[in-house]
């Protein structure tokens, strides 16, 4: 077959190049021309951008009235292991895209065997592409993970017109491409990986989903860099975006949906990488915190709510003597709200750091993105720049404003009998959180209400019994 000949077109203005270029002719734009396909011949229709004639589509497609259209609720097949199920809404959709993204090493590939491998033995044909691996290194894998005997069909190929031929012929339940940067298309010269190629390819296998009723599911990689032709391109195309988190030191990983079509977001699923594989914590309120043997500067418990699940995150914080320009470095927290949060306790609270380094880390390689982290963050500051610890059984939560106020996080009830239940003795939290006066105890957590920031670092000075600045 002749292959056909590609354009580039400009990610900026639209704008095509029979070639490649560095700067697009028409906006001058540097570096955003991107190989595509080119249109079948004789497909002048979908050309057409600038003023040619629709008459010959007229009536080509139908209109409907939203109130008449059937809302069918989508068909999900649990896929067994509990966790996940959780994070994609009770199962996987047929003719759903759903891409699961993560640090190389993380445990993608090691999920998805399982997943296909519990779906095959409930009767759903499942077809795992690995391209990235040879047959004998997936096979490894099922062994160790004790599925030697595991009847999904594997294919070790990276041609997309070879894939997608083999998917039409078999018509699978579930469909795994493990992972869409190895795969390619030979329409496109751009070597596998490159943003031309994993957008064509997804594109191609989720108009095969959307046709066939086939579940995809397209494994990709976080680089470092977050680079471009990582999966971050792809996530508008598909209908579910899975992320997995964790420190790859620590055996807990965190698989959180960024977006789903489906169900709900910001629901995570939490998994433990054993030696036989990842097993499902049911209840993982306490996993990210560190056993210190006595209360260290520095470290303050966060009760944070993931999807349905209150958890437990111990936020570390180290204030240090900095050069001409310190340095300000989150890993897990947003550097941007580091920033702001230190400006409210230096201009509200009069805690100063601006000659010091500052260092915040969320505990076990978790995510926080919830504004509730601000109150613990600034008081794990203002803990490491005293140098004294808090009191042994200390949570707080509750999101700061740039005015110093102390405003309620989403469901701190919930948060707050969690605390109790794991045996937290004392908690600082938003005024809107606390309950009724007369009941500032529960079973044992004794709750500290604050309005303002300047309250909270009151309250720290109280407790340590060192009323000096800052
Ligand atoms: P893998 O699923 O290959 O990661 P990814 O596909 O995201 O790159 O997981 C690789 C890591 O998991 C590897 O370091 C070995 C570890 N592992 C276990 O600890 N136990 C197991 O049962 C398996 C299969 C892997
Ligand atoms: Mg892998």
């Amino acid at each position: 077959m002749a292959k056909e000949k590609t354009t580039y077109v400009c990610s900026e203005c639209g704008g095509t190049s029979p070639r490649w270029l560095g700067k697009c002719p028409a906006c001058g734009a540097w570096n955003t021309l991107i190989e595509q396909a080119a249109a079948p011949a004789g497909g002048g229709a979908q050309n057409n951008r600038f003023g040619q004639s629709y008459a010959a589509l007229a009536g080509s497609s139908e209109l409907a009235v939203l109130a008449e259209i059937e809302a069918a609720d989508v068909a999900r097949t649990p896929t067994g292991i509990e966790e996940l199920d959780r994070v994609l809404g009770g199962g996987i959709v047929a003719g759903g895209v759903t891409l699961i993204g993560g640090d190389p090493g993380i445990g993608k590939s090691t999920l998805l065997l399982q997943a296909t491998d519990a779906l095959q033995n409930a009767g759903q044909m499942a077809l795992y592409v690995t391209g990235e691996e040879s047959g004998a290194q997936v096979a490894l894998r099922a062994r160790r993970l004790g599925l030697e005997r595991s009847q999904v069909q594997l294919m070790a190929e990276i041609q997309l017109e070879k894939i997608l031929a083999t998917l039409d012929t078999h018509r699978p339940a579930i469909a795994v491409i493990d992972s869409i940067q190895t795969i390619y298309s030979d329409q496109l010269t751009s070597a596998p990986g490159s943003v031309a190629q994993v957008r064509e390819c997804a594109a191609h296998l989720t108009r095969f989903a959307k046709a066939s009723g086939t579940a995809v599911v397209l494994v990709g990689h976080v680089t470092k860099e977050g680079a471009l032709a990582g999966p971050r391109v792809l996530e508008h195309m598909v209908d579910t975006v899975l992320y997995f988190e964790g420190d790859t030191h620590s055996s807990f990983r965190l698989v959180r949906a960024i977006k789903n079509r489906f169900g709900a977001v910001n629901e995570i699923g939490v998994f433990a990488m054993t030696e036989r594989g990842l097993r499902g914590v049911a209840n993982p309120s306490a996993i990210f915190l560190s056993q210190h043997e006595q209360p260290v500067p520095g470290s303050v418990v966060l009760v944070t709510l993931e999807g349905t699940r209150p958890m437990l995150v111990e936020i570390q914080a180290l204030v240090d003597d900095g050069g001409p320009s310190p340095r300000r470095l989150s890993v897990g927290l947003e550097r941007d709200r580091l920033a702001m949060l230190l400006a409210v306790l230096h201009r509200h609270a009069g805690v100063a750091c601006m000659d010091q380094d500052v260092f915040v880390n969320a505990v076990g390689g978790v995510r926080i993105s919830e504004p509730a982290a601000d109150l613990s963050v600034m008081l794990a500051i203002a803990s490491s720049l005293r140098g004294k610890p808090l009191p042994k059984g200390f949570v707080a939560f509750g999101e700061v404003g740039l005015a110093g106020e102390v405003r309620p996080a989403p469901r701190g009830q919930e948060r707050l009998r969690e605390a109790a239940k794991l045996g937290f003795s004392i908690a600082v939290v938003p005024k809107a959180n606390a309950p009724k006066k007369a009941m500032r105890e529960l079973e044992g957590l004794t709750i500290h209400p604050v309005e303002r920031v300047e309250q909270a670092i009151e309250l720290l000075r109280s407790i340590d019994g060192d009323n000096r600045a800052p």
